[in-house]
């Protein structure tokens, strides 16, 4: 039986699964059972941490790849290879070179067979209507980082996409770039100049998605499914410093901060607990310093604390989650908290917050307690880290696996719970036992 779907909806999603081959063999998922759906005039962002699979997902849409399994309509119609309606700006902006802006913009059509004098009408309208006017014969390394962006989406509007994709289109421009150009994209779509039905938007950028969506879905990590979806009921235009746009900031934080357990019920014990995020020791101890310090006093709350130490996402989170796993601080509602041994590790001297660092490395970081097992059991307390990477690769795509384990190598040598030679990779017990560490 065929499903009809109401005309409203410009994209709607079912279930979709994508996994790709690892070098080493096996499959690393990225997306499962992902459903979304896009109504006509509504602005979307899709946000969720680097690797959950928010590129891929719009690769999936555009027809460029192709789900594993589940279901991708546009405008009703299984979408079977590249879609025409549909236009997408990158991070990268991805401009020729050796084409000037005007025929940059006119390779978006390229592919539809539009008729030259057409193309060349059509272009110099895009050109216009995103405020390019006058850069027609320029080359792209004439032009600010800016100007090349908008040159990006008078490329893709060009097309009058009926949807409109951008991945972090945004991201690659200063602050105040920036800014200009989302007021600039919001005009454009609020005052219709644009026949654009809906935009998908991939954002790191929390702000970002509150100032510019209607809705925002979060996508999880391992594997990528919607965690969770908030409506936003602002009107345009928004003001950030507006007590209800701070409110919805702090939700989502707290949504993209929540631990991940349970998600969709199927979370391998083994596997989660050995991924660590990438979290320097000094970066680590700056935080919880800064927590433990005025105006803070162990307790924060996200953004604010994100901006006050002048911290993307990217950055916060990850420090966050490592806090977490040491039983440092805790996250909850986007606020966070110091633990009792994240005060007294402030309070502690350098030596003792060594001491502090390494009880709660070997007790709450299962795969550095388990490097130290083998170490232990092993003739001659020596390992090869090649053991342990293999042994990664079950759970983690290769690249993934030795990002893993040197973050608990680095872990594990500031706590002296084992050493590590650089070239030949071998990890053993040398330095430790002078330095004995009651686990
Ligand atoms: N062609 C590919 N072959 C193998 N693995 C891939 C391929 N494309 C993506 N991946 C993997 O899939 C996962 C998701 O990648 P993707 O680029 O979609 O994430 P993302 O959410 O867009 O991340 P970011 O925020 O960093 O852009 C990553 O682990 C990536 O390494
Ligand atoms: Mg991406």
């Amino acid at each position: 039986m065929e499903t009809v779907y109401p005309e409203t909806n410009l994209l709607n999603l079912t279930n979709i699964r994508k996994s790709f081959k690892k070098t080493g063999g096996g499959e690393h998922l990225v997306l499962d059972g992902v459903s979304l759906t896009i109504n006509e005039g509504e602005i979307v962002a899709l946000l969720g941490r680097s690797g959950s699979g928010k590129s891929t997902l719009l690769r999936i849409i555009s027809g460029l790849a192709r789900p594993e399994s589940g279901e991708v309509l546009y405008c009703g119609k299984p979408v079977t290879g590249p879609v025409t309606g549909l236009a997408m700006v990158f991070q990268s902006f991805a401009l020729f070179p050796w084409l000037t802006v005007l025929e940059n913009v006119e390779l978006g059509l390229d592919a539809m067979g539009v008729p030259q004098a057409e193309r060349h009408r059509r272009a110099l309208a895009a050109i216009d209507l995103i405020g390019l006017d006058g850069f027609e014969s320029a080359y792209p390394k004439e032009l600010s980082g800016g100007m090349r962006q908008r040159v990006g989406f008078a490329r893709a509007l060009v097309v009058e996409p009926t949807l409109l994709l951008m991945d972090e289109a945004f991201s690659a421009l200063d602050v105040l770039t920036a800014e200009t150009l989302r007021t600039d994209l919001i005009e454009l779509w609020l005052e219709r100049r644009i026949p654009t039905k809906g935009i998908l938007l991939v954002s790191h950028n929390i702000e970002e998605a509150v100032l510019l969506a209607d809705r925002i879905v979060i996508l999880g990590t391992n594997p990528g499914a919607v965690l969770a979806e908030i409506k936003i009921p602002l009107e345009h235009p928004r003001d950030r410093e507006a007590q209800a746009f701070r409110q919805l900031v702090d939700e989502v934080y707290a949504l993209m901060t929540k631990r991940p357990r349970g998600v969709a019920g199927k979370v391998e014990a083994v596997p989660l607990s050995y991924r660590l995020p990438d979290a320097h020791i000094n970066q680590m101890a700056g935080l919880i310093e800064a927590l433990a310090g005025v105006p803070y006093n162990g307790r924060a709350d996200l953004p604010e604390l994100a901006d006050r130490m002048g911290f993307g996402v990217d950055q916060l989170f990850p420090l966050l989650e490592a806090l977490g796993i040491l039983e440092f601080a805790h996250t909850e509602g986007g606020d966070v908290e110091l633990t009792p041994s994240g005060k007294s590790y402030v309070e502690a001297d350098i030596l003792r917050r060594k001491e502090i660092f390494a009880e709660h490395v070997i007790r709450h970081v299962a795969l550095a307690a388990h490097i130290r097992h083998v170490i232990d059991e092993r003739p001659g307390n020596r390992a090869p880290e090649e053991r342990f990477l293999r042994e990664l690769e079950d759970f983690f795509s290769e690249e993934e696996a030795e990002r893993v384990l040197r973050v608990a190598i680095e872990w594990g040598r500031y706590a002296e719970h084992f050493a590590y030679e650089e070239g030949s990779g071998i990890l053993s017990l040398e330095d430790p036992e002078s330095a004995t560490i009651s686990a």
